[in-house]
């Protein structure tokens, strides 16, 4: 069975991609490297030890889409390619519904042209907007407070929409919590351009001495240390989710959506601490007002996964911190070294 993985030089699809070849599925990965390294693509042949192809491809131009779809015979489809960044999103809406959604709509274009069934698509919990309690089920209401989130939310509409349309159409939705940690070869990693926006990547950087403190965004949160709480989860983990969901479509028609998160909580200060015990540094620290747009409390009620998929996050906290530094420690500059 061959898989197309889009997206699959960035952090999520380069770990996923590993996961595909190492229980015997063949991958095309296509990838316009606008975020992201051939020499992840290079990685993952010589951690595996196995050959697949990789086409520097935009999603948007179909014609290059097109060409791909008649070359393969594709079983499926893993769709990780997008622009993640939230605050960039508020600063340039256009390119990303534009790259998001009509990138999404010509995949999804080609896969009906081309006869392709199955979709697994990476969407976010960001889809639940400011929930209305935690843990969060799927069956919550949905809303978006910026461009990024609201990308994501627009193509599950779609997806719901082309799953209605074409009773053989199978797609499996899955809302990622916060994804950190790293394959822990140390080969494979989150390799984000410039300073990074989100937590795990900002400690490790402050942690190796590139950034000269973390600035914890709000300290008056209703929790328990008043740090804003989040469920992370190993992206080993979560690529496993994958695989189950591949599995999953096998059997089911239509659309499914599930969360993919463990279902714990873990404060800032509780993420700080365990990096210093993984690193055996203080990592210095301000508390700073919040950041706008953040929520205080965000976890996952993981139990349709469990039922449906038969999958659940084994990774524990400290796992994720020392694949996160294991990473950062051996790519000091990422993949461009
Ligand atoms: C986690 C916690 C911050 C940085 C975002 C997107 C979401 C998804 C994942 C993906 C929060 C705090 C952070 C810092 C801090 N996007 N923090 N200092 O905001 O939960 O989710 O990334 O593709 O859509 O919204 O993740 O890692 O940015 O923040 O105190 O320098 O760490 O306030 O409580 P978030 P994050």
């Amino acid at each position: 069975m061959t898989i197309l993985v889009t997206g699959g030089a960035g952090f999520i699809g380069s770990h996923a991609t590993v996961e595909l070849l190492e229980n015997g599925y063949k991958v095309v990965v296509v990838d316009n490297l606008s975020n992201s390294q051939k020499a992840s693509i290079d990685r993952i042949k010589e951690m595996t030890g196995k050959d697949f192809a990789f086409h520097q491809v935009d999603l948007l131009d179909s014609q290059a889409l097109d060409d791909i779809f008649s070359k393969y015979d594709f079983s499926a489809v893993m769709h990780f390619a997008g622009y993640k960044a939230v605050g960039q999103s508020v600063e340039m809406p256009l390119s990303y519904y534009h790259n998001n959604i009509s990138g999404t709509l010509t995949l999804c274009e080609m896969m009906l042209k081309h006869n392709v069934q199955k979709l697994v698509f990476s969407s976010s919990a960001t889809v639940y907007g400011l929930p209305e309690r935690v843990p969060i089920e799927e069956s919550f209401s949905l809303s978006a407070t910026n461009p990024y989130g609201r990308t994501k939310l627009m193509i599950e509409e779609i997806l719901r929409d082309l799953a209605l349309s074409n009773p053989s159409i199978r797609i499996a939705i899955l809302r990622y919590f916060n994804p950190i940690g790293a394959h822990p070869s140390g080969k494979l990693g989150e390799d984000p351009r410039g300073i990074p926006n989100n937590l795990i990547p900002y400690i490790t950087q402050v942690a190796i001495g590139k950034q000269p403190e973390l600035k914890i965004f709000g300290g008056d949160y209703e929790t328990n240390d008043g740090t804003g709480v989040r469920d992370y989860i190993h992206v080993m983990d979560l690529v496993k989710g994958h695989i189950k969901a591949l599995e999953y479509l096998e059997k089911h028609e239509g659309v499914e959506t599930f969360n993919l998160g463990t279902g714990t909580g873990y404060s800032v200060l509780e993420i700080v601490n365990s990096f210093n015990d993984v690193t055996g540094k203080q990592i210095p620290y301000q508390i700073t007002d919040r950041r706008p747009g953040d929520i205080g409390v965000c976890y996952a009620n993981p139990e349709k996964a469990k039922k449906l998929l038969g999958w659940q996050a084994e990774k524990s906290l400290k796992e994720m911190c020392r694949d996160s530094w294991n990473w950062q420690v051996q790519n000091p500059d990422g993949f461009t070294q």
